[in-house]
């Protein structure tokens, strides 16, 4: 592997150094300086002292044209007016690709997303020692063809929630998904009987939002009532965060922003929602996320009260409680952490917090 890139980067310098000398040169082609020609193992690539004599190219570089380099690194902006919305993205810019051991680098960072996509597993072998943020390479194709196609996303597969089993497939948005879920928990069962809290981080980790989405990895009874923005929107999360036209690098696009700071204030970025909801004005449509707020806090003061949360800190409180207790909790977190307040899907959440109170009072 690690061989293999250092062929490819040398192979590239090849390539890019033959375009200077031809540029240089004023020559017709560059046919006559290079000859090209498989060796036995194509991983040796010599590039001579003199360039005007014989070089060794690989047969994978030969046969990808030069000219589909041009597809896409060329005089148009397609490369770069995403490298800067990816930038401010908190995909390129978060510091969590530090969390490299084996457990979180699966989603933190790129090598590891990569190493559990491409063996179809949850799991990866070992902790990644030269981890690097969430880039072009870990949900594009880049050059493995060296033509437009590896612009085709590294998995558009539907995907099964380590949680639940349940799956989500909603176009290419499933690609979100792979990390964009709970992780895998021991989510507390009606009259379970007691329930021990181990951790002051209890509750699905942060992220659960494709769950949310679709309507699963709750506690309390099944929940039955309608998944709205999974079942009209098709390219879930894409078409709300990741719209099209980008508004420069604040929101859309590659920035997946969908809140921005602008002059001091927070602002919201409605592009996505005028599609369907053509008069929207602000996320709180028809007072949901007013209401989520309500009902959240009303759980929380019942959580504090009971001794699951701190209330001054705001965490979770370790020791044994009834499995009502825990549910209360799991679900209070579970929208806490969706942090759509509501929006990803509005009658799931209201189910979530409804249960909560009931199992508190
Ligand atoms: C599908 C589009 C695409 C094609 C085709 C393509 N590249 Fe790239 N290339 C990229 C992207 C995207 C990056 C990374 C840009 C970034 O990191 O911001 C990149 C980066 C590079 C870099 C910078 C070093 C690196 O590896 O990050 C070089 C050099 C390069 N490409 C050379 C080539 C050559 C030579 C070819 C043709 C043999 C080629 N590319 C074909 C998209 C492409
Ligand atoms: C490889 C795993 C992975 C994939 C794939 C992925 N994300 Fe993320 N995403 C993360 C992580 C990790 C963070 C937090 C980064 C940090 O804090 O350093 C994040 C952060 C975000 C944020 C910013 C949240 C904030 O607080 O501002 C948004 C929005 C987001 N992702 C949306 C998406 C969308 C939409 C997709 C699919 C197009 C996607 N993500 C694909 C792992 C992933
Ligand atoms: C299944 C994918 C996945 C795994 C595995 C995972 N994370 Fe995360 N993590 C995420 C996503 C996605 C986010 C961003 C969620 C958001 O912005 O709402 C995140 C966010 C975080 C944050 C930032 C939260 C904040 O409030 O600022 C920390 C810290 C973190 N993860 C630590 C870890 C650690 C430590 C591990 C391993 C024990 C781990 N993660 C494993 C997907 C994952
Ligand atoms: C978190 C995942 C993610 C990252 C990181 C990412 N992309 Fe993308 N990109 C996507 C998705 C998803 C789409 C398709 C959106 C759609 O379906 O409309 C896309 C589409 C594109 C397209 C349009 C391709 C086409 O076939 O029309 C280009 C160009 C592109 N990305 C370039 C980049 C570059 C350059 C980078 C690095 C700076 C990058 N992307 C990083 C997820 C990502
Ligand atoms: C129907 C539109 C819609 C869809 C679909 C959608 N989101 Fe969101 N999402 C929102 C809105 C609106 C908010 C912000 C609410 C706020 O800040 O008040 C949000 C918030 C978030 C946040 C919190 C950080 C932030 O930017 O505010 C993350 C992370 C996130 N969404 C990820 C996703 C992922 C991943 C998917 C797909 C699995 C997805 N969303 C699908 C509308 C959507
Ligand atoms: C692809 C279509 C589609 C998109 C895009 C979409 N929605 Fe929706 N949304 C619906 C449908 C359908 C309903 C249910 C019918 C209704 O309330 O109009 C709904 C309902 C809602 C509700 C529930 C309102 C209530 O009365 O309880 C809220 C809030 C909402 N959407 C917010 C948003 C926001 C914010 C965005 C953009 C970030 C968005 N939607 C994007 C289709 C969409």
């Amino acid at each position: 592997m690690k061989k293999k890139t250092l062929v490819l980067i040398g192979l590239k310098l090849i390539v890019l150094i033959l375009f200077l000398v031809v540029m240089i040169s004023c020559k017709d082609s560059i046919t006559d300086d290079v000859v090209t020609e498989t060796t036995e193992d194509s991983a040796v690539a010599e590039i001579s002292d003199d360039l005007d004599t014989e070089v060794v190219v690989s047969e994978e570089i030969a046969a990808a044209e030069l000219d589909s380099c041009i597809n896409c690194h060329n005089s148009t902006t397609l490369i770069f007016a995403r490298e800067v919305q990816w930038e401010n993205s908190l995909h390129g810019s978060g510091l969590t690709f530090e969390r490299n051991g084996a457990d979180c680098a699966t989603c933190h960072t790129s090598e590891g997303f990569t190493e559990r996509i491409t063996a179809g597993t949850f799991e990866i072998s070992e902790d990644i020692q030269n981890p690097s943020p969430i880039n072009c390479l870990t949900c594009h194709n880049i050059h493995d063809t060296y033509t437009s196609s590896d612009w085709a996303l590294t998995s558009s597969d539907p995907v099964t929630f380590e949680l639940t089993g349940d799956t989500y497939d909603l176009g290419n948005s499933n690609l979100c998904a792979n990390c964009h879920q709970p992780r895998p928990a021991d989510i507390p069962q009606e009259g379970g009987g007691d329930y021990e809290i181990t951790s002051t981080r209890f509750g699905p980790h942060h992220g659960p939002q494709s769950s949310m989405i679709a309507g699963v990895g709750g506690y309390g009874e099944e929940y039955t009532g309608s998944d709205i923005h999974y079942d009209n929107v098709d390219s879930g999360c894409i078409t709300c965060h990741m719209t099209d036209t980008a508004y420069g690098k604040q929101a859309g696009g590659h920035t997946m922003n969908i809140t921005y700071e602008y002059h001091g204030e927070t602002e919201e970025y409605l592009t996505g929602c005028i599609a369907c909801h053509e008069d929207i004005e602000s996320f709180d449509r028809n007072g949901l996320q007013t209401e989520i707020e309500e009902m959240l806090e009303e759980v929380h003061v019942l959580l504090v009260a009971q001794g699951l949360i701190d209330g001054e800190s705001g965490s979770g409180i370790t020791g044994t409680f009834t499995s009502e207790q825990a549910g209360a909790l799991w679900n209070y977190k579970t929208v806490e952490e969706d942090r759509s307040m509501g929006v990803h899907n509005p009658g799931f959440a209201k189910f979530l917090l409804k249960t909560a109170l009931e199992a508190l009072q």
